[in-house]
């Protein structure tokens, strides 16, 4: 870590316009300077620089910071890479002994890789400009209509046929033989001793990172060569496959500024793309998509277009990158472009302005295209493929973090089908909640092999998990770790619940740290929803009928025991709960209504499929309050006689005496629950006669009651 004082080191001796103006055309103005905005589109300049202040801030877009905050935006560096970089121009010392002398060493090697990759970047350059044997790839160039200025840019080069031209060329500038192996540009022979060039005679195209170092090198056939398409560089210790996107390093800038991106499958449709001015785009090079790769773009937008080849492959690889895509978060739209066509040859055919036309006019949401597809496959007759077409939609969906975007597209879904099926969306939400379940249920799954995986580990290393009881400590009598009431005393979705939240975002774990790590999203459960549902449903007198008997502790999940704990209040305060109030409030209330609400249907439609009969849920609903007291206070005494099993693992003999007088109490109770039938365990409502009921003395009576059974 670089601490605080160093960091303001670096920061009194960065000069922000410097460093500004490597992105931005400054012009003083007045004490500071404008200039374009590289954060949004823009013709006249709101963007300012303040050297006094050290900052930056645009009066369009209202993006602002300091001098760390722009070069990582724009260098697109984390931060300490941002603090390294600076300090590095800056002439401020930072010293290296934080790192253990293993990180030395691996960061000495990858230091060594890349230069090794930077000199083979030139040599291959340099072969395709200079050599003789490199005329059928300058041909091959020409003919492609990539001229010099795309060559450099892009960096692109020869490299030659002998398989030693390489490994000759760096020995004799020096570089280790190791480097090359590192980057994976030499080759091991494995008959004999010695080593070769691992691309010979083709083409070549470097990669870069997004900082515009080369990291790998892909190698393009020139003749009818009976051979792979493309040779790629192995992954390496600078060169992780799955996280890195091609053209990232020349598009970012653009991206930044457009918040979306283009992305295409080829390396030459990212050229030839760039070469016609359409310079927000990047390629997946082949490899299906990864999270990884998704990620890394995410850092630059939020909009993502994919135009992958009009033949079977890149449309199948399209569908599939849709659900990646969904699931990072990422607003995916997908264009198909004409038959026989990729982007390459479609913009060197049409140019720009028809690229952007179509684009503009014919991209499809997710919803759309997969309609389409299914469409033209003849799928949305037969009811049983339309509703596995739907089903896919729902599923697709699903994978989206945001729970109002998931909502806007299931509306989209029902609106975009309606003409093919009868019924509501009703039954798209039930469905949607189910996936959620199934996804959630998988996810918790997963991370549970990955905990075991993780725990087996430790174990191995023979080291104690003792972290894991430490924040049991001083939190209630026994440590276990039940909120307070008090803690949830106003339940509104403030920034300060933003931290209690963060662990409800499916997306996990963010890319700064600043999201508490993935933790599970388990399903709502059932009773907890019902209990809810007939709460909002039947009014003060039940209200106060479950208040008097049941306590937001029980219940396992936060956001509903957030909403107990609200219509609680505003019961107390004599206002009204009801589902109109709730569908206004802010997110995630209208969600959380719209999932309790569905519960009601699960139970009755299929019953009503199978017999014809209706079921009436609601004709009893005390009834069915009590059974969901019963269930919620059975679980919740389960959920503390399981920690109490886990805190026994590591308590001393003492604690351990203690605890097991507790487990029998708690085990006792959930006896006497589980035997009896709850319309025993639980009074009658005093009203349920008829008479009408005074809030304060019903919570009384029902106290009382209660206080007087256990
Ligand atoms: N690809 C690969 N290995 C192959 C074939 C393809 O890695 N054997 C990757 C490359 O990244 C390539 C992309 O898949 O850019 C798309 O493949 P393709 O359309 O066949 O190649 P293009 O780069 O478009 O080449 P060209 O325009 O010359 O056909
Ligand atoms: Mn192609």
């Amino acid at each position: 870590m670089i601490s605080d004082a160093k960091k303001e080191e670096i920061r009194d001796a960065a000069d922000i316009v410097e460093v500004v103006s490597d992105y931005v055309k400054l012009k003083r103005s007045g004490s500071g300077f404008t200039g374009l905005c590289p954060y949004h589109n823009e013709k006249s300049p709101s963007f300012h620089v303040t050297p006094r202040l050290g900052i930056f801030k645009c009066f369009g877009c209202g993006e602002s910071g300091d001098v760390f905050k722009f070069i990582m935006d724009q260098g697109g560096l984390n931060f300490n890479e941002a603090l390294r970089t600076l300090a590095d121009r800056f002439g401020v010392y930072l010293p290296q002994e934080q790192s253990s002398y293993e990180e030395q060493v691996f960061e000495q090697e990858k230091e060594g890789i890349l230069h090794a990759l930077k000199f083979a970047g030139v040599f291959f350059y340099r072969s395709l400009m200079e050599l003789d044997e490199a005329q059928k790839a300058r041909s091959y160039l020409d003919q492609r209509g990539y001229g010099r200025d795309i060559i450099k840019q892009f960096g692109l080069g020869y490299a030659p046929s002998s398989g030693q031209a390489l490994i000759d060329a760096a020995q004799e500038a020096g570089i280790d033989q190791l480097y090359l192996l590192g980057g994976d540009l030499v080759k091991q022979r494995t008959e004999s001793e010695g080593v070769y060039d691992t691309f010979r005679g083709r083409l070549m195209f470097p990669i870069f990172n997004p900082t515009g170092k080369v990291i790998a090198f892909a190698g393009r056939v020139l003749g009818n060569e009976k051979t792979a398409k493309y040779i790629n560089s192995a992954q390496t210790k600078v060169y992780n496959k799955s996280e890195v996107v091609y053209g990232v390093n020349f598009s970012k800038n653009q991206i930044r500024k457009n918040k979306e991106m283009i992305l295409v499958e080829g390396y030459t449709d990212v050229i030839s793309l760039h070469q016609h001015g359409i310079d927000n785009v990047v390629a997946s090079s082949g490899t299906a998509l990864t999270p990884g790769q998704l990620r890394t773009l995410h850092r630059f937008g939020d909009t993502l277009t994919m135009i992958y080849d009009s033949d079977a492959a890149g449309q199948n690889a399209m569908k599939k990158g849709i659900l990646l895509a969904l699931e990072e978060g990422l607003e995916v739209k997908l264009l198909e472009l004409p038959d026989g066509e990729d982007p390459d040859s479609f913009v060197k055919q049409f140019g720009k302005e028809s690229f952007d036309d179509i684009k503009h006019k014919k991209s499809q949401d997710f919803v759309d295209f997969l309609l389409a597809k299914a469409a033209t496959e003849g799928r949305l007759e037969a009811p049983i493929s339309l509703a596995r077409v739907i089903n896919e939609l729902i599923e697709a969906v699903a994978h989206i973090p945001d729970t109002i975007q998931r909502q806007v597209y299931i509306q989209h879904v029902h609106q975009k089908t309606q003409q093919y099926r009868k019924g509501t969306d009703r039954e798209l939400f039930q469905e949607l909640d189910r996936a959620l379940r199934e996804r959630a249920v998988q996810k918790e799954r997963a991370q549970q092999r990955q905990r075991n995986k993780e725990a087996r580990n430790r174990q191995g290393r023979n080291e104690q998990a003792s972290d894991r009881f430490d924040n049991m400590e001083g939190s209630g009598e026994l440590g276990i770790t039940v909120p307070d009431a008090s803690e949830y005393a106003h339940p509104v979705y403030s920034d300060e619940d933003a931290g209690r939240y963060a662990e409800l975002d499916p997306r996990g774990v963010g890319e700064e740290g600043f999201r508490t790590g993935a933790i599970k999203q388990v399903p709502k459960p059932h009773y907890e929803k019902e209990l809810i549902r007939i709460m909002i449903s039947f009014g003060r007198d039940m209200v106060g009928y479950v208040g008097g008997l049941a306590n937001e502790k029980l219940f396992e999940d936060q956001e509903l025991r957030l909403l107990y704990l609200d219509i609680i209040e505003r019961y107390k305060a004599e206002e009204s709960f009801g589902v109109d109030y709730y569908s206004r409030q802010p997110s995630p209330y209208p969600e959380l209504l719209g999932d309790i609400f569905l519960e009601i249907h699960t139970a009755s439609t299929r019953h009503y499929e199978k017999t014809g009969i209706e079921f009436k849920k609601d004709k009893d609903p005390y009834r069915s309050v009590k059974g969901c007291l019963k269930a919620l206070e059975i679980n919740y005494f389960k959920r503390k006689r399981a920690e109490l099993a886990e805190r026994f693992k590591s308590a001393d003999t003492q604690d351990k005496k203690e605890i097991v007088a507790l487990q029998s109490e708690i085990q006792k109770k959930i006896t006497d629950r589980e035997q009896r039938d709850s319309e025993a365990l639980y009074p009658d409502p005093v009203g349920k006669k008829g008479e009408s009921l005074s809030p304060k003395s019903f919570h009384y009576v029902m106290k009382k009651d209660r206080e007087k059974k256990d």
